[in-house]
């Protein structure tokens, strides 16, 4: 039976997913994104030229490819038509490679204002959003009040949208914040019309049907598994399911058609936004690593906060998506550093553990160990490999009990190891 194979992050985002989705679609038929909107941005790097995602599936690039958003995400009309300009230099036939979900939540300008609005009410305590108004938009899909893009082609759209938005106004009236929508707003209509030139589509069928006649699926998470709703760092995380079990939601496709699921990490971690990070390096350590890997927001530019890899939490994150196959990313950050460190476990109340918490305080130290770094990345095979980079392969494979199949050495399509 052709499967669904899932490609997803297991730290905190910014993983190299992108990058790994556009090597591996020639061999898929359909690439899918299950969740998140906007605040994902997904670089990919060929022929010289650096591209970065934020809606649009990474398998966009790849000519007979069929992208699909599906009703997991979150959509931002005016996001998607600044997409589809950024790919107009590359004469893609987008009508014909890319459908929309029906059931995908719209966002619309005033999502944004109550991102900015919530942020700024819990003053030191925000959550470092994106401000894309992907929490806004999620909310009220929770709350069943939210626009689809279905919605788009339905006689009272104009009327539904302006429900929605006075909702809204009240909300930001009542936490007195103020703004302007005008400007927005005609934008917003704008990429409204755009919207409705491309398919919207009962997308769970249009899946199940290319299943049925062989085709195969790559679903590419957005985010991270240390940002999932559930059991990321609550409450600094996103607000949808980022782990393989929201491929299922965020698609319409059921958990047997579920094949491998690719857990993608960087050679060691970064976080953009507030939260706990146990293995962060503070001062000027951690600003060579950020200047060395040049860690800096894809979707704000925000700099990146950079630390060691961590064991517990990569294992925590194997175990909530079932990672059948690890793709080690940035691994030539790493190289010529000297010695680098890994969290093996953490310390808590004279107790070692693996057990990830969401509330790593004061009371809570990470047990570090230690690698000397490879002196260099210019290797094309997987048996090539350095003694020292091989070395910190087996003590991954070896704690997670996972094998590393893939190994990304630059941004480039190219400086990509696959073990054969
Ligand atoms: P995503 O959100 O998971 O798709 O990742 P981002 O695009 O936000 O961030 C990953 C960054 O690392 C991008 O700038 C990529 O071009 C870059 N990148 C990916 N893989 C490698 C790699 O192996 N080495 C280096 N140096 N950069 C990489
Ligand atoms: P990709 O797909 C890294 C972080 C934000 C913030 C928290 C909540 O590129 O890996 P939100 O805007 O979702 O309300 O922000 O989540 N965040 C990301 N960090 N990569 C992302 O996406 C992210 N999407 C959201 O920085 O801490
Ligand atoms: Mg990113």
């Amino acid at each position: 039976m052709a499967k669904v194979d899932v490609l997803l992050g297991l730290q905190w985002g910014d993983e190299g997913k992108g990058k790994v989705v556009d090597f591996l679609t020639p061999k898929y038929d359909v690439v899918a994104r299950f969740q998140g909107g906007p605040n994902a941005g997904h670089t990919l790097e060929f022929d010289g030229k650096k591209h970065v995602l934020h809606q649009i599936p990474s398998g966009i690039f790849r000519e007979g490819t069929i992208n699909i958003i599906g009703n997991g995400v979150v959509l931002d009309p005016i996001t998607f038509e600044n997409e589809l300009l950024g790919l107009a230099p590359f004469n893609l036939d987008l009508k014909r490679s890319l459908i929309l979900s029906t059931k995908a939540q719209m966002i619309i300008p005033s999502h944004r204002l109550l991102d900015a609005a919530f942020e700024k009410s819990k003053g030191v305590l925000k959550i470092g959003s994106t401000l894309r108004g992907i929490g806004p938009t999620y909310q009220d899909k929770m709350a069943r009040v939210g626009l689809r893009l279905g919605d788009v082609n339905v006689k009272d759209f104009d009327q539904k949208y302006q429900s929605l938005k006075g909702k809204h106004c009240e909300t930001l009236d009542r936490l007195g914040f103020e703004y302007d929508l005008s400007e927005q707003e005609e934008a917003f209509f704008k990429a409204i019309e755009v919207l409705r030139s491309f398919r919207i589509l009962n997308t769970e069928y249009v899946i199940n049907d290319l299943i049925d006649q062989g085709k195969t699926v790559l679903a590419e998470g957005a985010q991270g598994s240390l940002l999932d709703i559930d059991f990321g760092s609550y409450p600094y995380v996103t607000s949808s399911n980022t782990i393989s079990a929201g491929a299922c939601t965020g698609l319409g496709v059921s958990p047997k058609l579920i094949g491998e699921v690719f857990g993608i990490f960087k050679a060691y971690c970064t976080r953009v936004g507030s939260g706990p990070f146990p293995t962060e390096l503070l001062g000027e350590s951690g600003d060579a690593l950020r200047k060395q890997g040049n860690e800096f927001g894809a979707t704000t530019g925000r700099p990146r906060r950079c630390g060691w890899l961590d064991i517990p939490a990569l294992k925590y994150a194997t175990m909530l998506n079932g990672v059948t196959q690890l793709f080690m990313m940035k691994v030539d950050i790493l190289s010529n550093l000297g010695d680098i460190m890994v969290c093996d476990s953490y310390a808590h109340q004279g107790k070692n553990t693996d057990e990830f918490t969401a509330d790593f305080d004061d009371d809570w130290s990470t047990n570090l160990k230690k690698f000397p770094s490879w002196s260099n990345h210019a290797f094309s095979k997987y048996d090539e490999f350095p003694v020292e980079l091989r070395n910190y392969i087996t003590y991954i494979e070896g704690r997670t009990n996972i094998p590393i199949n893939l190994v990304s050495i630059g941004p480039e399509r190219d400086r990509t190891i696959i073990k054969l």
